[in-house]
């Protein structure tokens, strides 16, 4: 696989959050591994660091076989492009969605390699005018990867000169104005297209109606994260006894790119404590450091739940309402740290608005009341005390 630059390295602020630029200078780069540069909001966070950037290139599977997790879609993966291989074609459009950190680049990346293709790495945001797109796809050859990043940000001009060359290949050229405009048909070579999103609401009918494969990633279970704490310990040289694995895999969120940080953080832990095997223990006292409980909710994470369960009875409450309260963005807790509440069983979206569950009343030490109305939302019953 080799790895394209895009766009000439630009960069606006939010893919460079994503890193995008990076990731192929760090590819080349960066064999060692830094130590993170970490507080508590970035340790659980799922959005990629710079440090997980230089980390994962060390670290990223680059086979399907190697991937762990995400088994339903790895099956589908492997037999679709086991096909395109044999007809010798490019592999049809994929759309991946779901949470930030589920690997959704690192299978871009996956694909690529095992196409045996080229992958041109950008996200929505770069793609702002017409000559962003055209620039881009000159630069594909037959069987390319095109990986755009936060693929729901893309302009509406950028998506609708996409359409044609992701369905039938070919891109319409206009040159004038008014009554002298001018379309040119250029054929381009087939391509793949891989999108990611996080938000896959935010993706209009048409386009995501033109991706052959829409692919949803899931939260890992713990056994695979301790697979993947596993490998990252073996990669970096770690020695860790297997309760230490389990412990970290806990507290990962469900998300690798957060089990391969809390990996790197305990490791820095234990070097500063002159331990040889990092064992449960080690492991823990690390985490509880940074103030990561047993079930990897953070600060934040807690704080939300206070909110819902002290301010406003446990809900429904809507998520501008705990953002204002919380003085978070209201996106950044409704992509960053809502999926996993939710999927963990803390919170319960309703079409009223957010609830806390008993679970969160349990985790929080609180005694859940008969009467209030996240209860009565949920129809969930509380014993009497
Ligand atoms: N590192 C991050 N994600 C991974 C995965 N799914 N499998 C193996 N290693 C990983």
């Amino acid at each position: 696989m080799t790895i394209v630059p895009t766009n000439g390295g630009k960069k606006d602020k939010k893919s460079a959050d994503a890193g995008l630029s990076d990731v192929v200078k760090t590819e080349v780069a960066h064999n060692d591994v830094p130590k993170p540069k970490t507080n508590r909001t970035q340790l659980l966070s799922a959005k990629e660091t710079p440090a997980d950037l230089k980390s994962d290139a060390t670290l990223r599977p680059q086979t399907l076989d190697e991937y762990i997790g995400q088994s339903r879609l790895k099956t589908m993966l492997t037999m679709s492009i086991g096909a395109a291989k044999s007809r010798q074609e490019a592999l049809d459009h994929v759309l991946f969605y779901g949470p930030p950190g589920l690997g959704k680049t690192t299978l871009a990346r996956v694909i690529a390699n095992e196409m045996g293709a080229r992958i041109h790495m950008t996200s929505g945001p770069s793609l702002e005018r017409p000559r962003d797109i055209i620039g881009l796809v000159h630069q594909l050859e037959a069987g390319d990867v095109l990986f755009i990043d936060e693929i729901h940000r893309l302009s509406r001009v950028a998506e609708e000169l996409l359409y044609p060359a992701i369905e039938d290949f070919v891109i319409d050229l206009t040159s004038g104005k008014g009554h002298a405009t001018r379309t040119m048909r250029l054929p381009l070579p087939k391509f793949t297209l891989i999108g990611a999103t996080t938000k896959a609401g935010m993706i209009s009918n048409a386009l995501r109606d033109r991706f052959g494969f829409v692919l949803r990633l899931e939260f890992y279970s713990r056994d695979e994260l301790a697979k993947i704490v596993a490998r990252t310990a073996r990669l970096l040289n770690v020695a860790m006894t297997e309760d230490a694995v389990v412990a970290i895999a806990g507290r990962a969120r469900g998300t690798p790119r957060i089990a391969n940080r809390l990996v790197r953080l305990v490791r820095d832990y234990g070097h500063f404590q002159g331990a040889e095997t990092i064992t449960e223990s080690i492991a823990v006292a690390a985490l509880d450091s940074y103030a990561v409980d047993a079930f990897g909710l953070d600060a934040t994470d807690r704080r939300m739940l206070e909110i819902l369960i002290d301010h406003y009875q446990g809900g429904p409450v809507g998520i501008e309402t705990i953002a204002a309260t919380l003085g978070e963005d209201s996106d950044t807790l409704e992509d960053v740290y809502e999926p996993f509440l939710i999927q963990a069983g803390f919170i319960q979206r309703t079409p009223r608005g957010r609830c806390a569950t008993p679970q969160a009343y349990t985790h929080l030490g609180r005694a859940p009341i008969n009467n209030h109305l996240g209860a009565g939302q949920l129809g969930i019953e509380f014993n009497k005390e």
